[in-house]
């Protein structure tokens, strides 16, 4: 169990977080299909139970994917982040849960997953794709330190494209 506390942010509040498990199925399924969560995703469409769990399946068993759950004291759930590791590029996604976004914790939680991934693999640099429509992840990734290098093209859609180094 791995836990950080803010003791100078307005909250107060420790975050824990743990590796993501099969358990978590129905939790990652509300976010993952909360309206927002889906408008800011590539592929729109509501996800179904069946699909999600085979995913999380995969997502588990997969050696190069890192899938953390964040939450607050007395275990109220407070986001994810996953960072998959690959030949090509070391993409990462993060949600908060919706009660609590607005907060300051998607850095936070960004943050501490960011230091995990270091500790165990040094592969860099980190890419984020983000729809240039979603200012509160954009804003959030340049602050904990990821570079907007403009504009591309991900999974055929237009995005922006963040890069962190270790170092920077
Ligand atoms: C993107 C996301 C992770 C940001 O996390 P967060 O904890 O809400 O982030 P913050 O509280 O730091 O807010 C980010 C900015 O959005 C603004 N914001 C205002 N109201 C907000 C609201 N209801 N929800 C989210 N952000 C809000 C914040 O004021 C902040 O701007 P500021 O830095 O100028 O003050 C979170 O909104 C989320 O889970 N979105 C859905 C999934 C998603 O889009 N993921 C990113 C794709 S990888």
């Amino acid at each position: 169990m791995v836990k950080d506390q803010f003791l100078n942010d307005s909250h107060q509040s420790q975050i824990f977080f743990r590796k993501v498990r099969y358990d978590d199925c129905d939790q990652l399924l509300e976010w993952a299909n909360d309206p927002v969560t889906r408008k800011n995703s590539f592929n729109t469409e509501l996800i179904e139970k069946k699909t999600h769990s085979q995913w999380l399946k995969l997502k588990l068993e997969d050696p190069n994917t890192i899938f953390l759950l964040f939450y607050l004291e007395n275990n109220v759930p407070l986001g994810q982040v996953r960072i998959v590791k690959s030949e090509y590029v070391n993409g990462i996604s993060v949600t908060v849960n919706p009660e609590k976004r607005g907060n300051g914790y998607g850095g936070k939680i960004l943050t501490l997953a960011i230091e995990y991934y270091y500790k165990r693999w040094c592969f860099d640099p980190i890419v984020a794709y983000i729809k240039p429509s979603n200012n509160s992840s954009l804003k959030v990734f340049e602050a904990v330190g990821f570079i907007n290098v403009g504009r591309t093209h991900f999974k055929g859609f237009p995005c922006i494209k963040l890069i962190k180094y270790k170092n920077e």
